[in-house]
C-alpha cells in the first residue's frame, strides 16, 4: 500500500517538473502581451490539457488575439453599436458588519469596512468615467446598505441591483439563530462553501453574476481594479475571459504545492451569465460532498470556484489584470489597461511615474468624496 503510493507520488513529482519546465516565463521582464497559461502549454494539445487540469487544477487556456498583438483587441473608445451588445461592467460588494464577516482587525470598527470598499469602489467609478467608457456601470449589491454612499454612485451614472447575496448562516453560532430558513429564498442562493477563508468571504458574491441574464455579457471587476485606459473592447471577447498569473517566487515551493505558483485571478472576468450555468453553480456550491471538493487550500476564495467551475477558458494578457509587483518595464506599464491594486496598504511603487500620478489623482479625489458623503451622514470619516 504504502509502497504503490510513494510510487504514485514520485511519478506526479516527475511529471510536474516536466510541466514546470514547460513553463517559460520565470522573473524576467515580461512583455505587456504576455500570457502566462498559454505560454504554459498548448491547449490543442489534449494530453498536455488533461496533465494541466490535473495537476493545476485550473481550466486549460486558449489565447485570445490580445496574446499576439496589442492593438488585436481594437483600443480605442467604441462607437454607437456597442449600446446593442447589451454588456454591462459589473462589480460585487456585500457588506455584514457581524463578527463573523468582517477582517479582524476591522473588528472593533467594522464601518471602517465599509468606508474603505467604498474609496475602493468610487476609485474605480472614477477611473472608469475617465476612461470614457461607453458601458453601463451595474453594482450588484447585498447585506447592509448605506444610502448616502449608494446615492453618490447614482450620481455618477451607475446603476444599482439589489441582491439576496450568498447565504452566510453557517458562520453564525448554532444556538444563535432562530429564523426557520426560507426554502424559496434558499434555493436560490449560494451557501458559502466550508473552506471559504474568512478574508475572501466577501468574493463569494462575484459568483452571482453568472445569474444576471438581463445581459449578454458581464465584465466583472473587483473594486480594487483600476481602469487606466478604455476596455469597452471587452465587449467582443470570447467568454469566459481571464487572466492567469504565474508567481514566479514560487519556484521552489511549486514541485510539492502546484496550484499555489498558479492563479487564476477572479479580479477581473469577461462572464456570459445564463440560467444553466447558474444552476450547474448552484448545484456544485450549495451541495456539501462536491463542495468539499472544490476548495483549494492556497487558494480559498471564489477563485477555487471558478478554477473547477470552467473547463476551458480564453486568456487575456496581464494588462488586463496587472498586480503592482509583477515585473514589467516603464513602457509595459504605460500599456496597463487594468491595474489591480491588491497591495493598496503596502505603498508599493511603480517604475513609471505617469501611471503613479493618475492612480495618486484618482485615490485622492474618491478620498474626498467620501469624506463629503461622510459629512453629510454625519459620521466620522475614518481609514
Ligand atoms: C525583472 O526582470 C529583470 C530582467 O529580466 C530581472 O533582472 C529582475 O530581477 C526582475 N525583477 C523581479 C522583481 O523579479
Ligand atoms: C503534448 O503534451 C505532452 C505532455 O503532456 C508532450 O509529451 C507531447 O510531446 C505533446 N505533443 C505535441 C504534439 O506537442
Ligand atoms: C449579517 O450576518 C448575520 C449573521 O452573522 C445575519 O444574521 C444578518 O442577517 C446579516 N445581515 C445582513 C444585512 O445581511
Ligand atoms: C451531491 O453530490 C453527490 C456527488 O456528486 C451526489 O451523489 C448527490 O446526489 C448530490 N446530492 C444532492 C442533494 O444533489
Ligand atoms: C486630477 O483629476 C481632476 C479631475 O478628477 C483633473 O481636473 C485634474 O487635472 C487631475 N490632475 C492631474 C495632475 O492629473
Amino acid at each position: 500500500m504504502a509502497a504503490a503510493r510513494l510510487t504514485r507520488l514520485l511519478a506526479s513529482l516527475s511529471s510536474l517538473s516536466s510541466l514546470s519546465r514547460a513553463s517559460p516565463l520565470g522573473c524576467r521582464t515580461l512583455e505587456p502581451t504576455t500570457c502566462a497559461c498559454s505560454s504554459a502549454f498548448d491547449w490543442r494539445n489534449r494530453s498536455a490539457s488533461a496533465q494541466w487540469r490535473l495537476q493545476m487544477r485550473l481550466p486549460s487556456c486558449e489565447p485570445t488575439a490580445a496574446c499576439h498583438e496589442l492593438s488585436s483587441m481594437g483600443r480605442s473608445a467604441p462607437d454607437d453599436s456597442f449600446e446593442a451588445e447589451e454588456t454591462s461592467i459589473l462589480i460585487a460588494y456585500h457588506h455584514n458588519s457581524s463578527v463573523w464577516f468582517v477582517k479582524h482587525w476591522y473588528m472593533s470598527d467594522p464601518f471602517r469596512s465599509y468606508l474603505n470598499s467604498m474609496r475602493l469602489l468610487f476609485r474605480l467609478v472614477l477611473s472608469l468615467r475617465r476612461a470614457g467608457t461607453r458601458l453601463p456601470i451595474h453594482v450588484l449589491l447585498s447585506g447592509e446598505r448605506h444610502l448616502l454612499f449608494e446615492r453618490w454612485l447614482l450620481e455618477q451614472g451607475v446603476r444599482l441591483l439589489d441582491a439576496a447575496g450568498p447565504d452566510y448562516t453557517q458562520f453564525e453560532h448554532p444556538r444563535g439563530s432562530k429564523e426557520k430558513p426560507n426554502p424559496m429564498r434558499q434555493a436560490t442562493r449560494l451557501k458559502l462553501p466550508k473552506w471559504a477563508n474568512r478574508h475572501h468571504r466577501g468574493t463569494f458574491s462575484k459568483l452571482q453574476a453568472i445569474a444576471l441574464v438581463q445581459f449578454r455579457k458581464v465584465i466583472v471587476m473587483d473594486m480594487d481594479m483600476i481602469v487606466m485606459h478604455n476596455i469597452d473592447h471587452l465587449a467582443f471577447t470570447p467568454t469566459p475571459a481571464v487572466t492567469f498569473r504565474w508567481d514566479c517566487t514560487h519556484r521552489d515551493a511549486h514541485k510539492m504545492r502546484p496550484t499555489r505558483a498558479w492563479e487564476m485571478n477572479s479580479g477581473m472576468m469577461v462572464l456570459q451569465p445564463s440560467s444553466v450555468h447558474f444552476t450547474r453553480l448552484l448545484a456544485l456550491v450549495n451541495n456539501a460532498s462536491t463542495s468539499a471538493k472544490i476548495g483549494i487550500a492556497s487558494d480559498p476564495s471564489d477563485q477555487s470556484v471558478w478554477r473547477h467551475f470552467f473547463p476551458h477558458v480564453f486568456e487575456l494578457p496581464q494588462i488586463y489584470n496587472a498586480q503592482k509587483h509583477i515585473n514589467l518595464s516603464v513602457w509595459g506599464w504605460d500599456q496597463v489597461l487594468l491595474l489591480h491594486d491588491v497591495d493598496v496598504h503596502r505603498g508599493v511603487r511603480l517604475p513609471s511615474k505617469r501611471v503613479e500620478l493618475i492612480i495618486h489623482n484618482l485615490t485622492s479625489t474618491a478620498n474626498r468624496a467620501v469624506r463629503d458623503v461622510c459629512k453629510q451622514a454625519g459620521v466620522t470619516d475614518r481609514g
